[in-house]
């Protein structure tokens, strides 16, 4: 393998407000995180640590090599810094290249100009060396680069995700307003599920949050529900150690639960959306589906993880009728749930007061952009102590 790659340097990039649960998820695999920003962490690993980062991590987007920094103040530097790296050590000419840019510079105006640069420069040095060159366009399923100019200083990556780690692969049929597949696991990290105890949702939409805790539950590592990788397109790229890899992790993850999941939810059109992509996660058989008013969902007599994810009341337009709905949740959880814990995620933060409960915890997150909050609610069992 070319020393491109010498850096040892690795970015894994997530969503706003999940850096806390992606820390705790790569601190779990052993590795020391050197840096932290608003949207990723920086670890010290090599080209081979991405497999293991991207097969198993929950909550990361992306996760990439860096190749070089450099400063920058114009378009020509850049492509001269760029075009300096032996691409043709690492891509080859029958593959198929993207860039991926961004800029938060006044060196630039757009950021597509970078990114058509970076192309330029990746694509010339290699046409020089090799007499050919990759095609390349807008498609992230085979090599990405990615570049971040940040006022004059200019970081080059090898994106060894492409298409990002969220899309696993089965969420085949969305429904109403799904969640991110990374933001649903980064919600149940947040809340300490591990599948020892029961996990219900009601609500549950086109299934997210429920396949996500099946996965959890059984030690099943996402990343093994797809199978291309930016990785997989780099030169040299070691088939065996990846494969070693697959076969170790799909042995680990357990066949059962070891307490219940139950999703369940008012439009059957939802529950079909929902079993199909539990079917495509391969954890359907594993999931009790219900259609019916979240007030009705079973739950289970022993302690429980009950969450909801309700509409923020965008569509519905009455804040009588969105007030309503979140009374309701509130009632549920003293009528239906004592000796659980409840979770609202919500990004309404007015309609979540008529809860009626004092919540225990408030945990940020954004959905798109959508400030949220997961809020936790003790629902001690033949006792006020949560109620507000
Ligand atoms: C924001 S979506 C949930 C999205 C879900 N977390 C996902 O990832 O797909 C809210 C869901 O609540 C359901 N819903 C609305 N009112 C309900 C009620 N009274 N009882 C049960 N489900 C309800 C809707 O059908 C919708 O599927």
């Amino acid at each position: 393998m070319t020393d491109i790659f010498k850096n040892n340097v690795v970015l894994i990039t997530c969503g706003r407000g999940l850096v806390p649960y992606l820390k705790k998820e790569v601190a779990a695999l052993g590795y020391d995180i050197i840096s932290e920003h608003n949207t990723g962490i920086e670890v010290r690993a090599s080209l081979v640590d991405t497999m293991l980062f991207n097969l198993s991590l929950r909550t990361a987007s992306h996760v990439m090599c860096l190749i070089k920094n450099f400063s920058c103040r114009n378009v020509d530097r850049l492509y001269s810094e760029v075009k300096s790296l032996p691409w043709e050590e690492l891509i080859d000419t029958c593959e198929y290249l993207s860039v991926v840019a961004v800029a938060d510079t006044t060196y630039l105006k757009n950021s597509m100009f970078a990114a058509q640069k970076v192309k330029d420069a990746v694509v010339d040095r290699i046409m020089k060396a090799k007499g050919a060159r990759p095609l390349s366009g807008p498609k992230r399923d085979n090599v990405v680069i990615s570049i971040f100019w940040k006022d004059d200083k200019c970081w080059l990556y090898i994106d060894t995700t492409g298409e990002k780690l969220s899309n696993r692969g089965y969420r085949k049929i969305p429904h109403t307003a799904p969640l991110r597949e990374n933001l649903a696991a980064g919600l149940l990290i947040a809340s300490g599920y591990d599948g020892k105890h029961a996990f219900v949702n009601p609500m549950c939409g086109s299934g997210t949050l429920a396949i996500e805790a099946a996965l959890i539950a059984l030690n099943r590592r996402p990343g093994l529900l797809r199978n291309n990788y930016g990785i997989k397109h780099i030169k040299g790229f070691d088939k065996n150690e990846w494969e070693t890899l697959r076969g170790k992790f799909k042995k680990e993850s357990l066949k059962k639960l070891s307490a219940p999941i139950i999703a369940a939810d008012i439009d059957e059109k939802a529950i079909a959306a929902a079993r199909q992509n539990a079917l495509t996660a391969g954890v359907s058989e594993l999931i009790e589906f219900h259609v019916c008013d979240f007030s009705d969902t079973p739950v289970p007599e022993n302690e429980s993880v009950i969450m909801l994810n309700p509409e923020y009341g965008v569509r519905l337009n009455d804040s009588d009728e969105i007030g309503a709905l979140y009374k309701g949740i509130g009632d549920f959880f003293k009528q239906k749930c004592a000796g659980s814990t409840g979770y609202v995620f919500t990004g309404n933060f007015k309609a979540a007061k008529q809860i009626r409960l004092k919540p225990s915890r408030r945990l940020e997150f954004f959905n798109a952009k959508i400030e949220c909050r997961l809020l936790e609610y003790r629902l001690y069992s033949g006792s006020q102590r949560s109620c507000v």
